[in-house]
Order: C-alpha cells, then sequence, then structure tokens
C-alpha cells in the first residue's frame, strides 16, 4: 500500500506473483504492468480519500462540528480555492485550519475546490430573522452594496463567496475577524466591514444565517 518501492524487493511479493527469472525482460514488463495495475488500485479516487479529513470538522454530511466552523459543501469553486492558497500560504490564518492547510498538495487545492463545490449544501435550519432584524440587515447591505458582490440572493459566485444559510457563529466570527485585519487576507472587505456599525454586523449574520436559497440555485448546486 505505500507505493512501488516496497514491493521492488518484496520476494513475498515475487512469490506471490511467480515473477520469472530476475534475467528475464518479462519479469521486468510484469513488474510495471502490477505496478500500474496496484496503483489505480490502491488510489481510486485520490480525492475522495483526501477530503476524508475534512469531515472531522466540517462534518460527514456538510454540517460542520463547531458553531464557528464554516459550511464548505456547496460553497463556490473559485471562492474554496482562494481560501486554501491563502489558508496554506499564511495570508488568512486559523489555529485549526491553518495546519491543515500547511499538509495539502498545492496540486489539490483546485481539486478540493472543486470537490466540494459539488456537494449540495446543507439545510442547517436556522432560524429566519426577525422582521426588524432583517430591515436592519437589508438596510446595512444596501448602503454598503453587498448584493453588488455577493449577489442578491448572497448566493455569490466563482471567487466570491456564498453568504445565504451560512452558519450564524462562523458569519458573525469571520466579519469581525475582517474588521480587526486578524481574517487580513482581504483589505477590500476589511474596509467595508468597518464601515458596518457592529451592531449591523450582528443583524447581517443573524439575516444571512436564516436565508433558504434553494430555490434561486441553478443545476450546479443540486
Ligand atoms: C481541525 C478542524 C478542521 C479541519 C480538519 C479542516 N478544517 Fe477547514 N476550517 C476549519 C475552521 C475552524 C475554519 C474557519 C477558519 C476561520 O475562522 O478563519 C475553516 C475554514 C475553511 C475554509 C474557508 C471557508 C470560508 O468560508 O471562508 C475552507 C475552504 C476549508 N476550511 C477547507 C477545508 C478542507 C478542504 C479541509 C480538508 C482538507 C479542511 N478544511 C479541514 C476547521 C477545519
Ligand atoms: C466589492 C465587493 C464586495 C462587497 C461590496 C462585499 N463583499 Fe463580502 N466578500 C467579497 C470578497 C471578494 C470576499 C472573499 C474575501 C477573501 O478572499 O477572503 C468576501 C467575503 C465575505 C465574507 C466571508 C465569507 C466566508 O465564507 O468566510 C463575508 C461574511 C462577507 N464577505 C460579507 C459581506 C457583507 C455582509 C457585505 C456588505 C456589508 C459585503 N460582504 C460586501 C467581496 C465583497
Amino acid at each position: 500500500m505505500e507505493g512501488p518501492v516496497l514491493f521492488y524487493n518484496g520476494t513475498e511479493f515475487e512469490a506471490m506473483f511467480h515473477l520469472p527469472d530476475p534475467t528475464s525482460t518479462k519479469r521486468a514488463v510484469l513488474l510495471v504492468a502490477l505496478l500500474l495495475m496496484s496503483g489505480s488500485a490502491f488510489a481510486a479516487d485520490p480525492i475522495e480519500e483526501k477530503a476524508k479529513i475534512c469531515t472531522a470538522c466540517h462534518g460527514e454530511t456538510g454540517v460542520p462540528q463547531l458553531k464557528t466552523t464554516p459550511v464548505i459543501w456547496g460553497q463556490n469553486e473559485g471562492y474554496l480555492f482562494l481560501q486554501l492558497r491563502d489558508l496554506q500560504s499564511g495570508a488568512r490564518k486559523n489555529e485549526l485550519m491553518s495546519p491543515i492547510a500547511a499538509t495539502l498538495a498545492k496540486e489539490d487545492l483546485l481539486p478540493l475546490a472543486g470537490y466540494f463545490s459539488k456537494l449540495k449544501w446543507p439545510n442547517l435550519q436556522q432560524p429566519e430573522a426577525p422582521k426588524d432584524v432583517a430591515a436592519k440587515a437589508q438596510s446595512a447591505a444596501a448602503s454598503v452594496g453587498c448584493p453588488g458582490c455577493h449577489l442578491h440572493h448572497f448566493q455569490g459566485d466563482g471567487s466570491t463567496a456564498r453568504l445565504a444559510g451560512q452558519q450564524r457563529e462562523y458569519l458573525q466570527k469571520t466579519m469581525v475577524d475582517f474588521r480587526n485585519r486578524t481574517r487580513g487576507n482581504n483589505p477590500g472587505m476589511s474596509d467595508l466591514m468597518n464601515a458596518t456599525s457592529s451592531d449591523d454586523l450582528t443583524a447581517l449574520a443573524e439575516y444571512l444565517a436564516g436565508l433558504q436559497i434553494d430555490q434561486y440555485l441553478g443545476s450546479e448546486h443540486r
């Protein structure tokens, strides 16, 4: 299971497959064929395998274990990729997520983003914001122009995050992180959060968390 090198000198392996005499070319060809076969058998879907460690925090069914861990199932692909890149480079830091990002291979970031973006966003059953909170949030959103980037239903697109139905505590935390630049990977978002009162941020987190937008999504989000 550890890869080809282990097999090369394994007499057990050789005996098992009745390999011909070491000097024959037939033997070399057979070895290569066996190695190729074993490679594909053990790495049936490497990204799906690698994505398994993510479930420890982001959830087996897309519902994260902690309220301050974001939903990544069904999040936009470009956005997921950029966050993995920033968490890996250290431009964005988090004590739980940074050590994980550090272990990922660069070439796996885009496939992981693609993998999670195609899963269905979970319904966290967060309550719809009361009318007064919704009105406060909508007016704050209109004055800063959030829908200009996060789009009308807060579904985001490409490299912009979906906010609708995200965990309320996570939204609150990450907006405050942007504001005090603990989350420093997007100075533009930090400036916008600083232009928003802390009362409005709390209303926005409650409002965005309670939005159900399945009916507005295209088939790519299932
Ligand atoms: C030990 C827990 C843990 C594990 C395991 C983990 N994550 Fe995370 N992840 C987090 C936390 C917590 C955050 C929020 C970071 C913050 O608040 O800035 C996060 C944030 C993210 C984000 C940013 C999402 C957003 O909305 O900005 C992405 C993308 C992500 N994780 C992908 C992954 C992938 C892919 C894996 C598996 C390879 C993984 N995570 C494994 C805890 C974890
Ligand atoms: C000019 C475009 C723009 C506007 C306007 C904007 N955003 Fe953003 N927002 C972004 C981008 C781009 C990101 C991703 C930043 C990054 O790379 O980390 C983001 C990220 C976020 C995140 C983090 C999502 C996550 O999963 O971690 C939240 C929350 C957010 N925005 C809320 C808002 C709110 C609320 C408003 C209005 C008050 C707003 N944004 C206005 C562009 C914008």
